[in-house]
C-alpha cells in the first residue's frame, strides 16, 4: 500500500516511525513532514490545506491511503472532498467526516451532541452577539471559576478559566462583540467548571466498531507542578494510573459507545481516532472536549504501546469491519518529554544547533519543531523534539528518559522536570 500522512510534528514523526513498520507498507510520504519524519518515508512540500494539490499528489503517485494527523484539514472537509471527487472515491482517508469533525470544531456543536446522547459533560449554555445580556446573567447564576469557550478552532487559545466575575463578562463581551478569537468566538459556550484530574482516551471508530487504545495524560502547562500558561503539551505518560478498569468501563459504556452509537444514528461518517478529553471528578469521567484525532504529545507515548500493526487496523475502517482486527497493547509504561526553545509559549529562538542526537540509544526521539541545514540540525519550532522511553515501569520509564535528554543540547533548551513524577 502506498500512504500520505498529512502533518508535521511530533505525533506525525511518531505515526511515520508506527506506520513504517507495518508488512503492508510499500512506499510512505509525509506532507509536509519534518527531518523525523524523513527518517522513515519522503517528505513531500504541499499545502495541507489545498485538497486539489494533494489529490494531483495522490494520483501520480498512486496514493490509497490518506493518513491525516491534524484537525484543521478535517474540520475543512478532506475526507468528503476524497469520497466525492470523481476518480479518488476510493482512498482511505483516515479520519473523520467534515460533519463529524464538528465534535472538534464547534464546541456547542459537541456540547449539544453530549447533551442529546445523554453522555456526562459540565452543564452550559451557548450565547451569541445577540444574546450577551443573557449570557452575563448565566455568568451571575454561576459560581467562579467561570469556563467560556470560543465555539470554533482557535488554535488551542479558546478557553478561558476565570474567578473574577467582572472579568468573565469583560472576556465574553469581547468575544462576542470585538471579535476577540475573529470567527471562532462569534459564538460563546459558558459551561460549569469541573474540578478532578484530566486524562486522554483514545479511540479508533470505523463509525460502528471501535478499538481502544492506551490512556494517556499530557502536561499542558509550560511550568512544572502545572504552573504557567499553557502549551501544545510538554510531555505525557501512558498508561494512567487512575484509568483502571472499573474507570475504563465507566468510560466505554458512558461516553465511548454513546458517542459512536450517537455518529451511526445519525449517519455521520467516523474512520478515524476519537479523542475524549476526560475529567475524572471523584471516580466519575465526564467529558472535557471531543477532538477528532489523536493527541500531540499523547501519540509519542501511546503508539510506543501498540504492538498490532496499525496499517491493517486501518485498512477496516472502510468496509466496517474493525472488529476483525486486533488491537495488542504492551504492558509496559512509556513516557515522552517535550524538549522545547527557552521563551515558548511566547518569543522564543529559532535556529539553535540540535547537538547529541547520535548518543541516544535506549529511547525514541520524535522530531517537532526541527529543521535540517547541510549536515546540521536547527532547532525551528517552540516544541523541538519529544524524548520518548519504554519502561517496566512509569519509574523506570522516566529514568531511562530523563538520563537520554541529558545527552541533548541546544541553546536556551528547556524541559518540565516532572512529567510522570506525580501518577
Ligand atoms: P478544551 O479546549 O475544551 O479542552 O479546554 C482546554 C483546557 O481547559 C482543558 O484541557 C481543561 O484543562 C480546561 N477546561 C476546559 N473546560 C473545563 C471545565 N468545564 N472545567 C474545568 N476545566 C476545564
Ligand atoms: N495534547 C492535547 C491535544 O492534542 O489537543
Amino acid at each position: 500500500m502506498r500512504i500520505l500522512l498529512i502533518g508535521s510534528g511530533g505525533r506525525e514523526h511518531a505515526f511515520a516511525w508506527k506506520i513504517s513498520q507495518s508488512k503492508l507498507i510499500d512506499a510512505l510520504f509525509i506532507t509536509p513532514g519534518n527531518p523525523g519524519t524523513a527518517q522513515h518515508g519522503v517528505n513531500v512540500k504541499m499545502d495541507i490545506h489545498d485538497f486539489d494539490q494533494i489529490a494531483d499528489f495522490v494520483q501520480k503517485e498512486k496514493i490509497s491511503m490518506i493518513v491525516v494527523g491534524p484537525e484543521e484539514p478535517l474540520v475543512r472537509g478532506i475526507y468528503d472532498y476524497f469520497k466525492n471527487h470523481p476518480d479518488l472515491s476510493f482512498v482511505k482517508v483516515i479520519g473523520p467526516s467534515k460533519e463529524a469533525a464538528r465534535l472538534e470544531g464547534s464546541k456547542d456543536f459537541a456540547k449539544s451532541f453530549m447533551q442529546k446522547y445523554k453522555i456526562p459533560t459540565a452543564s452550559y449554555q451557548t450565547f451569541t452577539k445577540e444574546n450577551l445580556y443573557q449570557g452575563f446573567q448565566f455568568l451571575e447564576s454561576l459560581k467562579p471559576p467561570y469556563v467560556l469557550k470560543a465555539d470554533g478552532l482557535a488554535a488551542g487559545k479558546g478557553v478561558l478559566i476565570l474567578d473574577n466575575l467582572d472579568e468573565a463578562k469583560r472576556e465574553l463581551s469581547l468575544m462576542l462583540s470585538e471579535n476577540r478569537f475573529g470567527e471562532a468566538g462569534h459564538k460563546v459556550v459558558i459551561e460549569e467548571f469541573m474540578k478532578g484530574v484530566e486524562c486522554s482516551v483514545f479511540a479508533l471508530t470505523d463509525g460502528v466498531h471501535y478499538k481502544i487504545l492506551p490512556t494517556a495524560k499530557d502536561y499542558k502547562r509550560i511550568g512544572e507542578a502545572d504552573s504557567g500558561p499553557n502549551t501544545g503539551g510538554m510531555g505525557a505518560v501512558s498508561p494512567v494510573p487512575f484509568a483502571d478498569d472499573a474507570f475504563m468501563q465507566k468510560v466505554e459504556e458512558r461516553i465511548i459507545q454513546p458517542t459512536i452509537e450517537g455518529l451511526k444514528s445519525e449517519n455521520i461518517a467516523y474512520k478515524g481516532f476519537v479523542y475524549f478529553g476526560l475529567m475524572n471528578v471523584q471516580g466519575e469521567p465526564k467529558v472535557v472536549e471531543y477532538n477528532c484525532r489523536m493527541g500531540d504529545p499523547e501519540t509519542e507515548a501511546v503508539l510506543p504501546r501498540i504492538s498490532s500493526d496499525i496499517v491493517a487496523l486501518f485498512s477496516l475502517l472502510e468496509t466496517n469491519e474493525l472488529y476483525q482486527g486486533t488491537l495488542d497493547i504492551i504492558p509496559d509504561a512509556c513516557i515522552t518529554v517535550v524538549l522545547a526553545s527557552g521563551g515558548y509559549p511566547g518569543q522564543f529562538e529559532k535556529n539553535r544547533v540540535i547537538h547529541g542526537l547520535e548518543n541516544i540509544t535506549n529511547s525514541k526521539v520524535f522530531h517537532a519543531g526541527t529543521t535540517q541545514e547541510d549536515n546540521r540540525l536547527l532547532t525551528s519550532g517552540g516544541r523541538v523534539m519529544c524524548v520518548t522511553a519504554l519502561g517496566s515501569s512509569i519509574q523506570d520509564a522516566l529514568s531511562k528518559a530523563y538520563n537520554e535528554i541529558s545527552l541533548i543540547h541546544f541553546d536556551d533548551m528547556y524541559y518540565r522536570r516532572d512529567i510522570g513524577f506525580d501518577i
